[in-house]
């Protein structure tokens, strides 16, 4: 009984780990997209590339290659493929030809020789496995798991200072020279890697977003592979700077939907949007105070004790000659979204303090009103920009305290759910309507993009675009 048990806890406890309110697919189209820039970017970059030194010993003689630049280079398209069975990629880079050049020094004894080198490789092929993980900080981690490297031929020629003795004596050790590049290829591929994995334990899993707002985007599950492609799972909450505390609800697991059609398909669930909600609501940014010259200068009602008195009538009676009033309008508590099929939902539940500003600018207070909204929206992309349309499905006005005795508010009510659709969502919905530009890339946009709002999640899926002058002028 007793050990069973504990298999249960420990495989509950195992399986219950933290949801990721953010997940990435990347497809194999997106990797091939990749690969192909990738491969383009490396064939233009490749002539600026310094290798490493090359120290050797031939029969009791030491030489050194230094300054080792590819002169040109024969590129093939690589292929690069998914690895399920390590969670990484495997690349192949097949029937590569290399021309390099450089300085070469040799000492017999005391005597030193030096002078220039051409090398050139053929039919170079390599082999890498790079395996992706997740470190205890959340940080991607890759780390190079295989990796082979065949130089199929050799041709080596010194210019300078006794070279002729040297190109003869080359000639008898090509072989030598051959398994000794060869086995300088993986090292290289090696350090790449960790250069590579250094970067990426530099990078920040928390990135400034508004002034005193965070988003937390490390990796919450380790990355996996499947048929549709490489899976992300990012923790993806908001949290202000200040109080760094979680929201009091938790992220629910959902199933992002396999675009395979596209290179890349993110999953953005409404936890991610409610603590945002909740940073700004924890850290007292959900409150604002109105005052008259804040009123559009058409509306005929004025914040003032005058101009209110056909709603409220005890104001004209306790201020005879009229004062400018201000309203603290507040959230009560966190304003939460909830995600449906076509459909993204607002619920607001907010306070106004009312209170009358007095000649010597102290603030008499009034009443406090609840304003309760419900709000309902649409997001969709067309034209490459995110659009969209608010309404007001609700609103409801309750009287929660007051100082001068009980009024009726349905007239209030809809005076100010006027005020909200005239002030407030026309003007959103102009510039909702216009639309917003996709976020782009340094050296690329998205394109084909689109979006669509499921249960409890928003599902994006784009292809991407690298602008090919990044690749010809960077
Ligand atoms: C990166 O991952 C490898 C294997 O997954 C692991 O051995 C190594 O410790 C990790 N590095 C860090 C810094 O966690
Ligand atoms: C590396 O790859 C080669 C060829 O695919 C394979 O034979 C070898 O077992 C692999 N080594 C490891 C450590 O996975
Ligand atoms: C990481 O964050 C720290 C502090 O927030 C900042 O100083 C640093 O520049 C960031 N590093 C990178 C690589 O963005
Ligand atoms: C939070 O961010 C704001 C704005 O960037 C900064 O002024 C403040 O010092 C930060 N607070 C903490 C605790 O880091
Ligand atoms: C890949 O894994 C995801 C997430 O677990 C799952 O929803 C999907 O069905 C899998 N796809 C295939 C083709 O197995
Ligand atoms: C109204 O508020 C604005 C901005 O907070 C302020 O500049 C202005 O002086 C206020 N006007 C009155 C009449 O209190
Ligand atoms: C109050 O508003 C009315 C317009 O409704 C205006 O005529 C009056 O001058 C305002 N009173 C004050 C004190 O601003
Ligand atoms: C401001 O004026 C009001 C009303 O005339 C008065 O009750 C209050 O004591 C005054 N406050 C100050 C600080 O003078
Ligand atoms: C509007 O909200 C009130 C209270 O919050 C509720 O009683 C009423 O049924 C709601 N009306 C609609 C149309 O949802």
């Amino acid at each position: 009984m007793l050990p069973s048990l504990i298999i249960v806890l420990t495989l509950t406890t195992c399986t219950y780990g933290e949801n990721p309110a953010i997940k990435i697919l990347l497809t194999n189209k997106g990797l091939q997209y990749g690969k192909h820039e990738g491969a383009g970017w490396i064939q233009d970059n490749l002539k600026r590339v310094t290798l490493p030194d090359i120290t050797g010993r031939i029969m009791g003689v030491q030489y050194t290659l230094t300054n080792i630049k590819i002169s040109q280079c024969d590129f093939p398209e690589p292929s690069v493929e998914f690895s399920p069975d390590v969670t990484g990629f495997k690349s192949s880079f097949p029937g590569l030809s290399v021309a390099l050049k450089g300085d070469w020094k040799t000492r017999f004894g005391f005597i030193h020789y030096g002078g220039t080198f051409n090398l050139a490789l053929f039919d170079v092929s390599v082999m890498s496995v790079v395996g992706l993980g997740k470190d205890a900080d959340g940080h991607l981690n890759v780390t190079s798991d295989n990796c082979s490297a065949q130089v199929g031929d050799v041709m080596i020629q010194f210019y300078g200072g006794a070279s002729w003795i040297i190109n003869r004596f080359v000639k008898h050790y090509k072989e030598r020279i051959r398994g000794e590049l060869e086995a300088k290829i993986c090292p290289l591929v090696e350090q790449y890697t960790a250069s590579l994995e250094g970067h990426l334990q530099a990078m920040n899993v928390s990135f400034e977003v508004f002034e005193d707002l965070d988003v937390d985007l490390r990796l919450t599950d380790f990355p996996f592979i499947n048929a549709s492609g490489l899976h992300l799972g990012l923790k993806g909450e908001f949290y202000s700077n200040e109080t760094h505390e979680d929201p009091p609800f938790k992220p629910q697991p959902f199933t992002l939907p396999e675009q395979t059609g596209y290179m890349l398909s993110v999953g953005l669930s409404q936890y991610t949007v409610n603590s945002a909600s909740y940073g700004c609501y924890s850290a007292g940014h959900l409150q604002t105070v109105i005052n008259d010259s804040m009123i559009p200068p058409c509306s005929p009602v004025r914040l003032n004790t005058t101009s209110l008195g056909p709603y409220i009538p005890q104001l004209p009676k306790l201020f005879p000659a009229g004062l400018l009033m201000s309203l603290l309008v507040y959230a009560r508590d966190i304003p939460m979204f909830n995600f449906q099929p076509g459909a993204v939902k607002l619920n607001f539940l907010g306070a106004i303090k009312a209170s009358a500003i007095q000649a010597n600018s102290s603030l008499t207070p009034l009443f406090t009103l609840n304003a309760d909204l419900e709000f309902s929206g649409k997001v969709w992309i067309s034209g490459g920009k995110l659009k969209g349309c608010v309404a007001m499905d609700n609103f409801t006005l309750t009287l929660a305290a007051s100082e001068i005795g009980p009024f009726k508010t349905d007239g209030l009510e809809n005076l100010v759910k006027m005020g909200m659709k005239m002030v407030v969502l026309a003007p959103l919905n102009e510039k909702l309507a216009k639309g917003y530009d996709l976020p782009r890339m340094k050296h690329g946009e998205l394109v084909n993009t689109a979006l669509n709002v499921e249960e409890g999640f928003i599902a994006i899926s784009s292809d991407a675009e690298v602008w090919s002058a990044y690749r010809r002028f960077n």
